[in-house]
């Protein structure tokens, strides 16, 4: 096995070796002593099938077929932290079984826009709930002997002219909002590499950014791992070299020795023989990767490959990430309903083979309308592909239940890397197709299959509506077991729905532009602008329905040592199980001006049985509390009367308790 020092060992070409791809997704090997080569993959939905050499191409074989996994934003509806581990743990080994050294994933940008084009690859707008979801991930991944790739460091929250874009955004919102995932993929969940963003921060491109690589990411995280770029994100051989840039992937220029991190870097070093050390400092961290993930070790974790297990992984993730958003005694859809008409653009679409890099060759995935094929197997499943809307409309009027199953796919234009949306409407008629449906059969079931928001016309003549992200392998029987109530839901929203994008806050405050883009909505990203300003969305951060009524009773709030110790009862007034996360949102002292009303500070998913009630104890740590000081230039907390609100979503708080922090 490798370690840090054979760094002396090398000479100055194999060294510069290390800091450039020598493959689409592969670092070279050293032989002379003894480093293998480097293998990557994307990526968060599971192991990407292999490219070709010469262009963006799968090469179809049949033995990339994988296990697809729920999604960013449905793995994060979840509220699970340990659902999260056992997703990656999921990834991990399959990444390991294909031969795997480093799986490009998560990525966990703050969704701050609904038209990003990559809102489906991130987890949520809430800095907080990213924080904890992404450390069980990486951790579930990194158990498997692979390194974890944490991206898109950092800023990416839109797609079209992502190469180009720069970002402006004022020091308490880049370290409150936009950092606090990253950082604590660093600290708490040590990963093991970290990807730029094809974006750029202050006119300087992040794959070489000074100020957030080398004086964040390295100095003030301590990161000792390897710092990629995104796939052709690199611009400058003099800026990779100094501002901590690693690896150079994903050349654009033909052979790779014409990247940036190679000839190049090599002829610099040459007439600068003083930047020895900063090659040094690069080599050491792929070699300290190596070790990590134990390259070499004959003892090495070798993986597994769409196992039971790993199947019945996206089926657990997947059925408590499904949000069940508005229910008027409809749902669920008990017993066998004679004639069951199944409609909608996503009925019958597969989702794994789309979106980008995220896009996979699934060894198998169950569409929605399989998944009602399954459960509802005594009644008559009516699935009419390309019934005129007249036809459709006669069907409905005659069947005893309707599923409409809409939302978005992964298309550049919807839901896929490379451009954002250009609105935030439903594609290819469906408003209008479900405001007629509803018309006819009132009690219509829609369920919307989506990575970002949609508006949603037809809302308050809807009674029944189920909102999900891009569900995986075993999603569409995980849809079916909700509507069928063999799964009583649980997921809560992770970003909120607004109406229109004019309410959006990163609108509403201006600067918006693919140019040069100022986050003039500051810390006020989601909820916290919504609530801040009393803009009512469509459905608000942390919502979500299951078919229990749940009753939160005795807060009681008592500073420790180090933050405040939280417990309160919940009861399922139901008489079937049910899952219910409580949110716990924090108010800050009244001599903190501009502070959003409340912040999402902890959260714990309960399981209780059919009547059962339960203590819930949670904590909300000092630090968490600290606020992001310009002048200071760090994280200072502030003694004073907070206020605690125990939440069933950021607008629905059950129970407040004042209590002085000191
Ligand atoms: C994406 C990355 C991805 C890489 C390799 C880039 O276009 O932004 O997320 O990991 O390609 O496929």
């Amino acid at each position: 096995m490798v370690n840090e020092n054979l760094v002396n060992e090398m000479t100055l070409e194999e060294k510069v070796s290390l800091c450039h791809a020598c493959s689409r997704f592969s670092v070279a090997s050293v032989p002379r002593v003894g480093i293998e080569e480097l293998v990557m993959s994307d990526g968060p939905n599971g192991v990407r099938e292999e490219q070709a050499e010469d262009e963006w191409r799968g090469l179809g074989r049949k033995e990339d077929e994988c296990t697809y996994l729920p999604n960013m934003t449905t793995m994060a509806s979840t509220w699970n932290p340990e659902l999260c581990k056992k997703q990656g743990a999921v990834l991990g080994s399959e990444a390991r079984f294909r031969g795997k050294d480093i799986i490009l994933s998560p990525g966990i940008n703050i969704i701050r826009n609904p038209l990003g084009g990559r809102n489906f690859e991130y987890m949520s707008e809430d800095p907080y709930l990213i924080s904890q979801m992404v450390t069980p991930l990486i951790q579930g991944i990194q158990s498997q002997d692979v390194a974890a790739c944490v991206k898109h460091y950092a800023l990416n929250n839109e797609e079209t002219n992502r190469g180009e874009v720069n970002v402006e955004v004022s020091k308490r919102a880049l370290f409150e909002i936009y950092l606090k995932g990253f950082e604590a993929a660093v600290k708490d969940a040590g990963v093991y590499s970290v990807m730029g963003a094809y974006n750029c921060y202050n006119h300087q491109h992040c794959c070489h950014n000074a100020y957030l690589v080398n004086e964040i990411l390295k100095d003030r995280w301590g990161f000792d791992g390897v710092f990629m770029s995104d796939w052709a994100g690199t611009k400058d051989t003099m800026e990779g070299a100094c501002n901590g840039l690693d690896i150079e992937m994903g050349s654009e220029r033909g052979d790779h020795r014409n990247d940036h991190m190679a000839d190049a870097f090599l002829a610099l070093l040459k007439q600068h023989p003083e930047m020895e050390a900063l090659l040094d400092d690069k080599v050491r961290r792929s070699l300290r990767l190596h070790a990590r993930i134990r390259k070499g070790d004959p003892n090495r974790n070798s993986g597994a490959y769409n196992t039971p297990e790993h199947q019945q992984a996206t089926y657990d993730v997947a059925s408590e990430g499904i949000v069940l958003l508005k229910n008027e005694n409809v749902l669920p859809i008990t017993g066998s309903p004679a004639r069951i008409l199944v409609a909608g653009p996503n009925a019958d679409r597969k989702q794994s083979d789309g979106g980008g890099s995220s896009a996979i060759r699934a060894f198998y995935e169950v569409t929605p309308l399989e998944g009602i094929q399954n459960r509802f197997a005594n009644s008559q499943i009516i699935y009419l592909a390309d019934a005129d809307r007249e036809t459709l409309l006669a069907e409905a009027a005659k069947a005893d239940c309707v599923f409409y199953i809409g939302g978005l796919h992964h298309i550049e234009g919807l839901d896929s890397e490379n451009a954002d949306k250009k609105d935030m409407k439903l594609p290819y008629g469906q408003d209008e197709e479900i405001a007629a449906l509803l018309q006819v059969n009132p009690n219509t079931v829609i369920a919307l299959i989506s990575g970002s928001p949609v508006e949603m016309p037809w809302l308050n003549e809807a009674k029944a509506l189920l909102w999900t992200g891009y569900l995986g392998t075993e999603g569409g029987n995980a849809l079916a077991d909700v509507l069928g109530g063999a799964v009583n839901p649980s997921g809560k929203l992770t970003y909120t729905l607004p109406r229109c994008m004019e309410d959006v806050p990163a609108v509403r405050y201006g600067g918006y532009s693919y140019e040069n883009n100022r986050y003039l909505d500051d810390i006020f990203v989601g909820y916290r602008g919504y609530d801040r300003d009393n803009v009512e969305p469509l459905f608000c951060f942390g919502h979500g329905l299951s078919y229990s009524e749940m009753q939160y009773s005795d807060l009681v709030c008592a500073v420790s040592d180090g933050g405040v110790d939280i417990t309160l009862k919940v009861k399922n007034l139901s008489k079937i199980p049910a899952k219910e996360t409580v949110q716990i949102y924090v108010g800050y002292p009244e001599q903190i001006s501009d502070r959003p009303p409340r912040e999402l500070k902890a959260f714990h998913k309960v399981t209780l049985a059919a009547g059962e009630e339960k203590q819930v104890k949670l904590f909300v740590k000092k630090a968490d509390l600290a606020l992001f000081c310009e002048s200071a230039d760090s994280f200072v907390f502030s003694e004073g009367m907070y206020r605690i609100d125990a939440a069933a979503s950021s607008r629905n708080i059950r129970l407040s308790q004042e209590i002085a922090v000191y």
